[in-house]
């Protein structure tokens, strides 16, 4: 009796909570489409008008003087403003003296951090961490919040296979299936339970869809891709950030399958508003609705206006197209007074579910700002980012970590990123370039700055040799290189890219380590000189001489401001090392694309140099490193493969279990990680393709049961009939600590 009255009363309270969710719903509906009737065709135009801020993250665009515009009602909306008191200012024009009140949005680039700057996103999905991803965007949002920005144009989810593409730093990675999950917990952190709340942004899922496909992996080239390999390589990604709420998508800036991803209505209306049912508001990218025309795919203002509204598209991202051209394509009959208020009432939305209608000036709340930014403990998860981001690729005789009671005793640091110019090299073009962010570079821990103190504290004698600056090194670098090599015991060369090469519009034609350097770590390592390499990067690069010759590697990306403390972490063991690439490393650039899940053609080449076989007469097909892929200071090894069934009904779940044991002598965390390869299906299906994972720690000795689900929905794919099915008939699975080395098993789907 008493379980039955507990029940009526959680059903009564559940239905109440919904209902309350209902109303609130509602009552945004209802406020929207009363503010909507009031507003003139000029003042719903303008709502779908962002222009730029006091920054500029694109190329120049016409902006009329920004208060006059605001006042007048032409503007909804303001991107990449940094100034506090200056967006004070706007919103009071805003809302004070223009003709209804209807406050700004403030949209900003949060990539990887606000103000505390976190290691790049990239460097984040290594970490095949969803919490702390979570915890990351959360203090983003916090801070981004705090310093009157309502929305992010994160996460950014573009699956890329080309390591030349400047923008593979800002995504996850090579795989959709890391990639979905990232996106997720990105968009929950962003936005946390409520929009509304002071430490919540609107995230902005982007680019929709295939920027990471672009040709030769120039920035903004062209698309071509099938629609299936368009639904099974880029999509999931962005229907995962559909489904955790993403409030906005963003456009892309390329054309796929010849039709700019602006104007695209399959891609926005069909799928995205359609099959997934998405209800929020679509933002073009910087002038992407212009560029239309410079695609040639629109004739003017007037006929972009109408491809991109019609097409789904709701807002103009600094291009102005839709203030010179929306009205006229209206007057020509080209959209429909439906279509703009369709759109405005996106925009309106947002801005009612972030709360700025309830108060406009809830995030620009100077005390609170200031008592906010940069917390001390926002740097502690920014520290343990970057240690957990950090991927060990080589420890060859256990040279890692460094000991006290090791031989070494004079420890050299060298190399452009040892203590690199005004700190600058630790974090990406979204923090340092185009003058973007005014932050103070001073911040930034850097190699030298904590590794030197660590490592006298604990009686080694430590030097630093700042040479080889802006990545070249010179004949007088070389010659220091010489002699202070000869003075250590081990060297450790901090090699790489430089901070502002990663990011929009950073894409190279090489992934070759700069030969400097490359000579910089002949002269360290040579007479067999103990030596640990240091790479800063914002994506995959190739160092075959490094690879062959040098005994440990250290992946540490772009780590942002706790760069130097992070690393002190990992090279003494105060943490273990558990970073995976989120990215195959290809060993050179002519094996680009190189990713793991790719079909097995109808000669796949085992071993190298096999005639008749598909590969290359000059290098094998086989990864530097391989997805997946991440040593640790211990070893674990992995048992045999138990299914709890060879065959499996179609209605049925199949258990894939494994036991994990840590065989070494520290602790550590390590990724398992669930590939399956569909062997008989209707079409050619990749050789394995990631499944599941999960991140483990164990104490020595210890061992941890790790049981993975597989349903027919983990084994369906998009066949060329554009369905989303499982096959009958035979699967293998593998389970193993990277892409390559791993345990097999088959099973039957019947
Ligand atoms: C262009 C970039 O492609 C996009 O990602 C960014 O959000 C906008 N510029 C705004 O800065």
């Amino acid at each position: 009796m008493k379980k039955i009255s507990i029940l009526f009363f959680c059903l009564f309270l559940s239905s109440f909570f919904l209902s309350a969710q209902n109303t609130s719903v509602k009552n945004i509906e209802s406020r929207v489409n009363e503010l909507l009737a009031k507003m003139t065709l000029d003042e719903k135009i303008g709502q779908l008008n962002q222009v730029a801020g006091d920054i500029s993250t694109g190329t120049e665009v016409s902006k009329d003087d920004l208060m006059s515009q605001i006042k007048a009602g032409n503007v909804g909306s303001v991107l990449s403003h940094t100034n506090f008191d200056n967006k004070i200012a706007i919103q009071r024009a805003a809302v004070k003296n223009s003709r209804l009140g209807i406050p700004v949005i403030f949209g900003f680039d949060v990539i990887h951090g606000y103000k505390t700057i976190f290691p790049i996103p990239l460097a984040q999905a290594a970490s095949w961490d969803m919490g702390l991803i979570e915890r990351i965007e959360h203090i983003a949002a916090t801070e981004a919040a705090a310093d009157g920005q309502n929305w992010t144009f994160a996460p950014m989810v573009d699956v890329s296979h080309d390591p030349r593409w400047g923008r593979t730093m800002e995504g996850a990675g090579e795989d959709p299936f890391l990639g979905s999950r990232v996106a997720a917990a990105r968009v929950r952190g962003f936005q946390g339970d409520d929009l509304s709340k002071n430490n919540t942004v609107a995230a902005c899922t982007k680019h929709y869809a295939a920027y990471g496909f672009t040709e030769g992996g120039r920035d903004y080239n062209s698309v071509d891709m099938s629609e299936q390999r368009l639904r099974e390589m880029i999509l999931p990604p962005f229907e995962a950030a559909a489904k955790a709420g993403s409030a906005t998508f963003m456009n892309a800036f390329n054309t796929l399958n010849g039709v700019p991803a602006s104007m695209n209505k399959h891609l926005l209306t069909d799928i995205l508003r359609g099959e997934w049912g998405w209800k929020g508001m679509v933002v073009s990218d910087w002038n992407s609705f212009g560029e239309t025309i410079v695609h040639g795919a629109a004739a003017d203002d007037v006929d972009a206006s109408a491809k991109c509204l019609t097409a789904g598209s709701d807002m103009d991202m600094a291009g102005g197209t839709f203030q010179r051209g929306l009205k006229k394509a209206l007057d020509a009959g080209r959209v429909t007074q439906a279509q703009i208020d369709e759109a405005v009432r996106r925009v309106l939305r947002l801005k009612f579910q972030v709360g700025l209608f309830d108060d406009p000036f809830r995030y620009l709340d100077t005390k609170y700002r200031n008592a906010t930014l940069e917390k001390p403990e926002f740097r502690l998860t920014a520290r343990e980012a970057a240690a957990k981001s950090m991927v060990l690729l080589k420890n060859d005789g256990g040279l890692l970590p460094i000991s006290p009671t090791g031989p070494f005793k004079r420890i050299l640091l060298i190399g452009p990123y040892a203590n690199s110019v005004g700190n600058k090299d630790y974090m990406s073009f979204w923090t340092l370039g185009l003058g973007i962010r005014d932050y103070d570079s001073t911040k930034v821990i850097t190699p030298a700055m904590a590794i030197k103190p660590r490592l006298e504290e604990q009686g080694f004698q430590v030097t630093v040799k700042e040479i080889c600056l802006d990545a070249a090194c010179n004949e007088k670098d070389l010659s220091i290189a010489m002699t202070a090599t000869r003075e250590a015991d081990l060297v450790i060369v901090c090699v790489g890219e430089r901070g502002i090469d990663c990011g929009e519009s950073r894409s190279v034609s090489d992934l070759n380590l700069k030969i400097a350097q490359e000579q910089l770590l002949k002269i360290a390592s040579r007479g067999n000189k103990p030596t640990i390499m240091v790479l800063f990067n914002s994506r995959p690069l190739t160092f075959q001489w490094a690879n062959d010759n040098i005994p440990a590697i250290l992946v540490a990306w772009q780590p942002g401001f706790e760069t130097g403390n992070a690393l002190a972490d990992v090279i003494t063991g105060a943490v273990n090392p558990s970073g995976k690439l989120p990215v195959t490393f290809p060993r050179n650039l002519g094996q680009v694309p190189l990713y793991y899940n790719a079909l097995n053609t109808g000669r796949p080449q085992e071993k190298f140099g096999t005639m008749w076989t598909s590969g290359y007469l000059d290098a094998p097909v086989t990864p530097a490193y391989p997805f997946g892929y991440g040593l640790s200071y211990t070893k674990f090894n992995y048992s045999d493969i138990r299914l709890n069934k060879s065959q499996m009904k179609m209605d049925e779940t199949l258990e894939v279990s494994v036991t994990v044991t840590n065989a070494g002598a520290v602790a550590g965390e390590e990724v398992v990680q669930l590939y399956i390869r569909d062997l008989s299906a209707d079409i050619a299906r990749p050789v394995k393709e990631l499944k599941g994972f999960e991140k483990i720690k164990l104490e020595p000795n210890e061992s941890k049961t790790v049981t993975f689900k597989l349903t027919k929905e983990e084994l369906a794919y998009w066949n060329n009939d554009l369905k989303r099915k499982a096959d009958p008939g035979q699967f293998k699975v593998f389970v193993g600590g990277n892409s390559r080395d791993v345990k097999e098993a088959a099973f039957e789907l019947k």
